[in-house]
């Protein structure tokens, strides 16, 4: 693992857009998990501003969805396609024949999500998976105690999960408790990870990531046994 601080949250979005920008750069083909949440939107801003001034060309980069709620539409607000959509894809014009779907809003989710690494494997795995940290550790919706191997699959969030989502659409009871996410077995075998970690909220959290012990109860500490992964905090996560 290595650790990158930034000084705030403006200079980890900047170094993110390098890390990113650069990946592009030389692999314009590359495949990138783009997270949903709240830390990784000053990133998304930043490779949108380069991109309006030339900067940054996504048009042939394929973008692989991380995970999204059970039984929602693509139209519904509180979907992360959605999501993802709004912030990531049409700001940087990523084709939709470029997006590795999991689709939420199946009739089948075991097939969906067989389906999707199926797709993940034949193109080749991830090259980049840019995370975010949960307040429990989670990844995607990962969801703590959970092994290593652990397969894309349906899952039910925790009350940690719906707590932290439920300021995103207005209360508890908005959140969907039931959700897909890339498996860990995904997750660990990207060849690059960067783990974007910004505020004190996520201190305890991210030096339990960083220096816990490694297992289930923290799913972000396999980490600490996977290739090239970056964790990129701001001083307020990160500490003195
Ligand atoms: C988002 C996701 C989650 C978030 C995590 C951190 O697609 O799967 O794992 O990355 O909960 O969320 P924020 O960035 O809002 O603190």
């Amino acid at each position: 693992m290595h650790p990158i601080i930034a000084e705030d949250y403006d200079t980890l979005s900047r170094i993110a857009a390098d890390i990113v920008s650069d990946l592009v750069r030389t692999h314009p083909r590359a495949s990138l998990i783009a997270p949903t949440g709240e830390t990784p939107l000053g990133l998304y801003r930043a490779l949108a501003a380069r991109r309006r001034r030339g900067e940054f060309d996504a048009s042939y980069l394929r973008v692989v969805q991380l995970d999204d709620y059970l039984g929602l539409d693509d139209d519904d607000p509180r979907s992360l396609y959605r999501w993802m959509k709004t912030a990531f894809l049409d700001p940087l014009s990523v084709p939709d024949a470029h997006v590795i779907r999991l689709r939420g809003n199946t009739p089948d989710p075991d097939a969906a999500c067989r389906a999707y690494e199926a797709t993940v494997r034949a193109a080749g795995g991830i090259d980049l998976a840019v995370l975010g940290l949960g307040p429990n550790g989670h990844l995607g919706f990962n969801e703590p105690p959970i092994g290593p191997d652990a397969p894309t699959r349906r899952v039910a969030l925790t009350p940690a999960s719906v707590e932290s989502n439920a300021r995103y659409w207005g209360g508890r009871d908005r959140v969907p408790t039931a959700a897909l996410t890339a498996g860990m077995d995904v997750l660990l075998a990207a060849r690059q990870t960067l783990l974007v970690v910004s505020g004190a909220h996520k201190r305890a959290i991210l030096h339990r990531t960083v220096e816990g012990p490694i297992g289930p109860d923290v799913p972000a500490s396999y980490l600490q046994q996977a290739n090239n992964v970056t964790i990129l905090a701001d001083k307020a996560a990160w500490g003195e």
